[in-house]
């Protein structure tokens, strides 16, 4: 079996299902639960034997110890983190307890575990990290992609946390043997995104009839991975991946944030017309501070050596996520508690019409 950190989180929750339905082997996911934690996302795995969960702390060494002794896992799938780049600017701290402080307590527990293994059961042992292309900072428009050889650069607290865990698990190959992968992915989207990233808040704010947020000029640039191709590319680094590697993970699919917001309200407009449109709630607020101009990944090295190429493209990754989307209020309604109200108020009333 495997043993997946953030499992009722966006990406997480994805390559559980995506797992267990692509091949059958069982999965422990071990999750916080905290704000970005849904168990609700995992609930078509009810009963099924295949899945267990286990509410807790990556930070906590002795119960990941617990666990590992208890399901002797052959692989560990560490998605588990603090990752919205906003809520890092309006509180660092916990960036740096579970990004940094978390990876490393969790790379000490699969140091032991995997060092009082067999040899044979050493060997197909693999630690996969999954980080972010925000480690490279920021590109301007005509720069050549992110590859896995871009120096480090990070610009926010978030990525400067994911930038210290990546380094860690370096160190842990380097120094120890652990046979870790790294795979630096960009912008997902899809199913089960918590609505504070942008895709998913365009989506909800204009079926509301609210606001369409959008920073600065807008003009920034992202390559959106559809979130289902993230997860085999993950599969296909975890089992043909060569340890000590890095991996980068892209969409093909660059697009400034307006050229993103417009094709959603577009899409939209298609399903469920609204009268004067959807585009004309687009309102440009205050920018995000220190906000990176671009990011975009060159993945040709995970192309070459494994074969993988993403299916999706932008368009038809983002007329199934508007379809989910629309298909799953409940879900939508569930996840805006209370505090997702407060985090509204906090990062955008401050943001007064630019
Ligand atoms: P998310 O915020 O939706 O989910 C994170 C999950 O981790 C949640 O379920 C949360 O409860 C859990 N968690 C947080 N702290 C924990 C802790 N201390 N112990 C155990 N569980 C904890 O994040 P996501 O978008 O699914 O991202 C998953 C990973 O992918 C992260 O490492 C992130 O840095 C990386 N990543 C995400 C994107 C993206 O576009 N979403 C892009 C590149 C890289
Ligand atoms: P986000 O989804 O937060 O991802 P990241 O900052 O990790 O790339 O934001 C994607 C882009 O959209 C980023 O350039 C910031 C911008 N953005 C807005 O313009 N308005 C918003 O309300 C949000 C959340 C993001």
């Amino acid at each position: 079996m495997i043993l997946v950190t953030g499992g009722a989180g966006f990406i997480g929750a994805n390559f559980v299902l995506g797992w267990i339905a692509a091949t059958g082997e069982p999965v422990v996911s071990l999750d916080k639960l905290t704000y970005a934690g849904n168990l609700g996302n995992l609930a078509s795995l009810a009963g099924d034997a295949r899945h267990g969960f286990v509410h807790g702390d990556i930070a906590d060494r002795a119960a990941v110890q617990r666990l590992l002794a208890e399901h002797r896992p052959r692989a560990i799938v560490h998605f588990a983190a603090e990752s919205h780049v906003d809520r890092s600017i309006h509180g660092p701290g916990a960036f740096v307890q579970t990004n940094v402080v978390g990876t490393f307590e969790l790379l000490e527990a699969a140091r032991g575990y995997w060092m009082e293994l067999a040899a044979e059961e050493r060997e197909r042992f693999r630690f996969l990290h999954v980080s972010t292309d925000e480690v490279y900072g920021s590109l301007a428009e005509d720069d050549p992609a992110f590859t896995e050889e871009t120096p480090y650069a990070p610009n926010s607290p978030y990525s400067a946390s994911k930038a210290a865990s990546d380094h860690m698990v370096r160190a842990y190959r380097h120094t120890y043997g652990l046979p870790t992968l790294t795979t630096n992915c960009s912008n997902n989207y899809g199913p089960y995104q918590f609505p504070e990233k942008l895709i998913p808040l365009v989506i909800a704010n204009a079926l509301e009839g609210k606001p369409l947020p959008v920073y600065g000029d807008g003009r920034q640039v992202r390559d959106w991975l559809y979130v289902g191709d993230h997860c085999e590319a993950i599969r296909v680094v975890l089992e043909r991946g060569r340890p000590g590697d890095t991996y980068n993970i892209g969409g093909n699919s660059e697009r400034r944030n307006l050229e993103v917001v417009h094709a959603i309200c577009d899409a939209l407009q298609e399903a469920r017309p609204r009268e004067g449109g959807y585009r004309a709630l687009v309102q440009f607020v205050k920018d995000r501070p220190g906000h990176d101009r671009r990011y975009a990944i060159d993945a040709a090295k995970i192309r070459r050596e494994l074969g993988w190429a993403p299916r999706e493209s932008f368009a038809s990754g983002l007329a199934k996520t508007v379809r989910w989307y629309l298909d799953h209020g409940a879900w939508v309604a569930q996840v805006k508690s209370g505090q997702y109200r407060e985090w509204l108020e906090l990062n955008y009333a401050a943001r007064s019409a630019a």
